[in-house]
């Protein structure tokens, strides 16, 4: 499974390039609000400072609803830095969302179906051809639903009917998470820096470090 960082924090993001275990980007409309920056700037900025990264989701504005709102947002955002590869678009789980997606895929851009809260969402947006899909784990924990089962069985949906989008678990809260979607079946993992830091630690290691410290100071 790989890791992508959720957020549109700059220094977040350079920070998690850094250790060397990011494959992409996801943001989302409320994460662009809460850095208080302009939109197409910040994605930008975050293709340039993850050149090596497979892909930067950038969603559609909740003002397109329709198909043709998002395809005119969509052909904006895919001319940023000159036409950046990387740059993936997110789209809603609705069926202009869908009819987007398509659109989108026949013309060779990468797209990441989001909102998904079922396998059969999961099954229409692997089929208007997500290069992604994104169940959202801990919205359903949430309402006292079964994130992780939601990933199971998609995964087991995709190998049984052989569609090959990936699925990215969203919404992801805590270091169990992580850990269970792997064990289910996720492609990647979408995760705060939070979280990341979390995977890092156990109490073990620096009880380790300690006394590999302590014993060094007799040397
Ligand atoms: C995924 O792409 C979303 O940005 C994200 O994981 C949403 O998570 P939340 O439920 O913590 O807002």
């Amino acid at each position: 499974m790989k890791f992508f960082i959720d957020t549109a924090n700059l220094e977040e993001i350079k920070k998690a390039y850094k250790i060397g275990v990011l494959s992409g980007v996801t943001t989302n409309p409320s994460l662009v609000a809460k850095e208080g920056v302009k939109f197409e700037d910040r994605i930008a900025e975050i293709l340039n400072a993850v050149p090596e990264v497979e892909s930067v989701s950038a969603e559609v504005t909740p003002n397109a609803l329709t198909a043709e709102q998002m395809i005119a947002e969509a052909n904006e955002l895919i001319k940023i830095n000159g036409g950046d590869k990387n740059i993936t678009i997110k789209v809603p789980m609705t069926l202009d969302g869908l009819e987007t997606c398509r659109y989108l895929t026949k013309k060779g851009v990468k797209t990441n179906v989001t909102l998904i809260f079922s396998v059969n969402q999961a099954l229409l947006a692997a089929r208007a051809g997500a290069t992604y899909v994104s169940p959202f784990l801990g919205r359903l924990d949430d309402i006292n639903e079964d994130g992780v089962e939601l990933v199971a069985k998609i995964a087991e949906m995709f190998r049984v009917q052989n569609l090959d989008s990936q699925i990215i678990a969203a919404s992801v809260r805590h270091p169990d998470h992580v850990t269970r979607v792997a064990m289910a079946g996720a492609h990647i993992a979408t995760i705060p820096f939070k979280v990341i830091e979390q995977l890092s630690k156990h109490p073990l290691t620096d009880q380790g470090l300690e006394k590999f410290a302590a014993d060094w100071k007799t040397v």
